[in-house]
């Protein structure tokens, strides 16, 4: 296909409005409506976000993980501790994730401190999971090289036999984030690029709101 056209693409967003009045005090409220609105139009993968990490120098990296629970604290995910991500999320415990929900125009940005979940969530969780999935997380060394596809397959062939018949542990390395937001952005795609943008910043007694330009 001839990306040649790239430039002249855009979309007018004429679906909605968002309003500092109509918003709830608490942005994990409006980011519950804003998921299950996104649920409800078949948004394809609505559970997945950017999550951007940073080494202790600042350097920034970013990819897809999959919103597991939104809690009163803030957002888990699930990942192995010693990949890229791990590794600078517990050297530098800071991130951000961003949704985007192309079908209804909305972005929502979040940003704050992260924190492990404890070790009996992850187990509970890893246990909910699909076998050939808990099996894949003790294969995968994630993030390290492998000299081949045939050397992953081989690692999972011996997973399944080790673990046949038996319940599979949650391995040491594997676990959850907990991200606790100090601050939401919620976009909402409007004409002529004046896009509605609501920030809920916290202080140390409540959630601010503000608006901001496009
Ligand atoms: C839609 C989507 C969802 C993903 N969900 C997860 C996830 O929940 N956890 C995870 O560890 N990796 C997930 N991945 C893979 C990551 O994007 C990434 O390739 C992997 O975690 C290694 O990242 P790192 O080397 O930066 O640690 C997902 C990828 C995509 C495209």
């Amino acid at each position: 296909m001839n990306l040649n056209k790239l430039k002249s693409m855009r979309m007018d967003y004429k679906s909605a409005l968002l309003d500092e009045q109509m918003v709830p005090d608490n942005p994990l409220d409006l980011f519950k409506i804003w998921m299950s609105e996104a649920i409800k139009r078949k948004v394809p993968e609505p559970t997945a976000m950017a999550l951007c990490t940073s080494t202790k120098e600042g350097k920034p990296s970013s990819r897809m993980v999959l919103l597991k629970e939104v809690t009163k604290l803030g957002f888990v995910f699930f990942t192995n501790y010693e990949s890229r991500k791990g590794i600078e999320l517990i050297q530098n415990p800071f991130a951000a994730l961003t949704f985007y929900w192309s079908t209804i125009a909305k972005q929502v940005r979040i940003e704050g401190r992260i924190k492990k979940v404890s070790r009996s969530e992850s187990r509970n969780y890893f246990a909910s999971r699909p076998r050939k999935s808990q099996i894949g997380a003790w294969t995968s060394h994630q993030s390290t090289v492998i000299s081949s596809r045939n050397e992953l397959d081989e690692w999972f062939r011996f997973y399944q036999e080790k673990f046949k018949d038996k319940k599979i542990p949650c391995p040491e390395f594997w676990g959850g984030f907990l991200l606790i937001p100090q601050q939401i952005e919620f976009w909402q795609g409007r004409e002529s690029r004046l896009h509605d943008r609501i920030l809920f910043l916290r202080t140390s007694r409540r959630w601010e709101i503000s608006r901001l330009s496009p």
